[in-house]
């Protein structure tokens, strides 16, 4: 007959043998229920207030003399994921890498998404354009043009915290490109170096779409496998290099088989309580 004593010690060794296995594993992406289901408490990420999508101040006027500024930071590795009961703040203005939610947005333009969303599609190797609600809107809408004929996997959204020097910003995984005017040469020249370097492969889009305005269309084929294919001014200029990319049939599989292998994880952490509990509990057992 089982010693009945030994049942809440074998509960306890359990949970404490599968608790830290949890602990240091990710938080899958995508939605977990009670973790982040891209539609509750969003409120934790952006309280709705205006002045981050209006300008409430009059247009800014453009510097054709201010030069564009480009820089990548050299080791973009921060990139854990949060439930919506954790809040997520960055130091670095405009983020380009970071902690971020499980849930990964919908590509396309937003009145307003918060980088909590947009940097997880920096990590899948999209290309985000921000521009201050007060930027020329000439400006923006020439970048939002070049951006839109680029790649599908894009995302546009108003961002107040850019200077009047540069209102306006194309980001990637761990890098970024901060304008007041747009010099198309240059962009597509960015896009084409970066974009598709995130340290994920994905392609699809996610279940994310609060405030989206206008969905991204195709351009090439899902995985993007020509960026800028009009290259500058409609001409075929063939800029930087041509992307790498995975063969768009790999969009569908991809997630779930690694949705499947996340899940290894609390497989694992079960295997370590069940160690615990065979090594530690077993000889209380056999008195
Ligand atoms: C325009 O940009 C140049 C170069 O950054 C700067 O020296 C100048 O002060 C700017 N002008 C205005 C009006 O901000």
């Amino acid at each position: 007959m089982a010693d009945r004593s030994i049942w809440p010690r074998w509960l306890l060794l359990s949970i404490f043998g599968y608790l830290p296995g949890t602990i240091s594993a990710q938080i899958p992406m995508g939605v977990t229920p009670g973790c982040d289901d891209g539609q509750t408490s969003l409120d934790v990420d952006w309280n709705g207030l205006s002045r981050d999508y209006w300008c409430t101040e009059g247009q800014w006027k453009t510097n054709a003399s201010a030069p564009p500024v480009q820089s990548c930071d050299p080791s973009p590795n921060q990139r854990t994921h949060y439930c919506m009961n954790d809040k997520i703040a960055y130091t670095d203005v405009p983020p380009t890498y970071g902690d971020h939610r499980p849930v990964w947005p919908v590509y396309g333009e937003y009145k307003y998404a918060p980088p909590q969303r947009w940097i997880h599609s920096l990590e899948h190797g999209a290309v985000v354009m921000l521009y201050h609600p007060c930027a020329n809107m000439v400006q923006v809408d020439k970048l939002r043009t070049l951006v839109r004929g680029c790649l599908r996997r894009h995302l546009i959204t108003p961002y107040n915290k850019l200077p009047r020097s540069t209102p306006m910003a194309l980001l990637t995984w761990g890098c970024k490109l901060l304008m007041n005017v747009v010099d198309e040469r240059v962009a597509v020249e960015f896009i084409k170096t970066h974009a598709d370097r995130g340290p994920e492969k994905l392609f699809e889009d996610g279940v994310f779409s609060y405030n989206l305005i206008k969905r991204a269309a195709m351009i090439t084929d899902a995985g993007d496998s020509v960026i800028c294919p009009s290259g500058t001014s409609g001409s075929n200029a063939a800029l930087g290099q041509p992307s790498q990319f995975l063969p768009a049939t790999s969009s569908a599989s991809f997630p779930v088989t690694y949705r499947f292998l996340m899940s290894w994880t609390h497989v694992i952490a079960l295997s370590v309580s069940l160690i615990v509990f065979s090594v530690v509990v077993s000889p209380f057992g056999q008195d």
